[in-house]
């Protein structure tokens, strides 16, 4: 335990509302800070407490608009390292730049690789995010960081809300099928997987399943919905295909542009995604999406960090 108090946190403008319920299930007042703009939006951080020698967790996504919320994370870093901080966890719930983890073609940028870089080079000892794009993200970073999976807390949902015999998990595409396994395995539900293939420039992709939805209420998992294109086509495919529901569990809604219209107005019955971003009132009163509140889960999570527990053992 930290010499100065337990544990501090501080809070970057990302996600008000699940940093103070992380706060109350710490039963930890945030650290009084001042996050705020000059006239040419530079950002201007001051840590308003003592936190030499403390250890010090920053929750910040890096949502919507990525780089605002990235660059508040770098500077309320660089002002505990600058102020003693003992420890400096950046708690990012979402991490943004994670689909950008592999060069996709000639002459093109790893963001994913810079931004990590860009977080230790600002003084953060550690990370702790939440289901990764990829896994090997976490070897990004040369500090230990902490991928922590929101999956027990949808797994406890699914199981009060859906009759398990009827259940298939779905991966709406090939890379997504590790994680849809992991899910289908703690429900012991059947998996099922699109492929989706382009056969011909120029023509339309063509969703093949993998496996057999008919007569199954079928749950699309995946990390992350962003347009909503992918599951809305998912959704068709597998109703297609003789499926009677379709359901989506995604951990991050970053539910860009037209994304919301376009899951209101879809076949998909529900779509679940977790408060790593913050939802804005169109989520909130869209009639087939619900969140899950992620904030006891980060919160065990941090509690076990600063007592050197196990964090693993919360995924068992
Ligand atoms: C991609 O690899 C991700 O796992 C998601 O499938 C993707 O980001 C979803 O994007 P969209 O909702 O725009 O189809």
């Amino acid at each position: 335990m930290a010499k100065n108090g337990a544990i501090k946190l501080v809070a970057g403008n990302s996600n008000p509302v699940l940093t103070r319920e992380i706060g109350e299930y710490l039963q930890t007042p945030m650290t009084k800070a001042v996050v705020r703009r000059f006239a040419d939006m530079e950002i201007f951080v001051e840590i308003q407490e003592n936190v030499r020698g403390a250890d010090v967790f920053v929750i910040q996504s890096t949502s919507f608009p990525a780089n605002d919320h990235l660059m508040e994370l770098l500077i309320i870093t660089d002002a505990l390292r600058r102020a003693s901080a003992r420890r400096i966890t950046a708690v990012i719930p979402y991490f943004g730049y994670s689909r950008q983890d592999r060069k996709p073609g000639p002459r093109t940028p790893i963001s994913a690789k810079l931004v990590a870089n860009l977080i230790t080079h600002a003084g953060a000892n550690r990370v702790m995010t939440l289901d990764l794009h990829a896994g090997q993200i976490q070897g990004f970073f040369d500090i230990p960081t902490d991928n922590l999976y929101a999956s027990p807390v949808m797994v406890r949902d699914i199981k009060e809300r859906f009759d398990l015999e009827k259940l298939m998990v779905v991966s709406p595409d090939v890379g997504g099928v590790v994680r849809a396994r992991g899910l289908a395995k703690r429900i012991n539900a059947p998996l099922a997987i699109i492929d989706k293939r382009r056969e011909r420039a120029g023509e339309s992709e063509v969703m093949n399943v993998i496996g057999e939805p008919r007569g199954h209420v079928c749950i699309l998992v995946d990390d992350i919905v962003d347009s909503g294109g992918t599951l809305v086509n998912a959704a068709d495919a597998l109703l297609e295909q003789g499926a009677t529901e379709v359901y989506a569990y995604i951990s991050h809604g970053v539910l860009s542009g037209g994304a919301v219209p376009r899951i209101t107005g879809s076949r998909l019955k529900e779509l679940v995604i977790t408060d790593s971003i913050q939802p804005t009132e169109a989520v909130k009163n869209a009639p087939n999406i619900r969140v899950l509140p992620i904030a006891q889960l980060i919160g065990e999570a941090i509690g076990r960090t600063a007592s050197e527990e196990s964090v693993s053992s919360l995924f068992d």
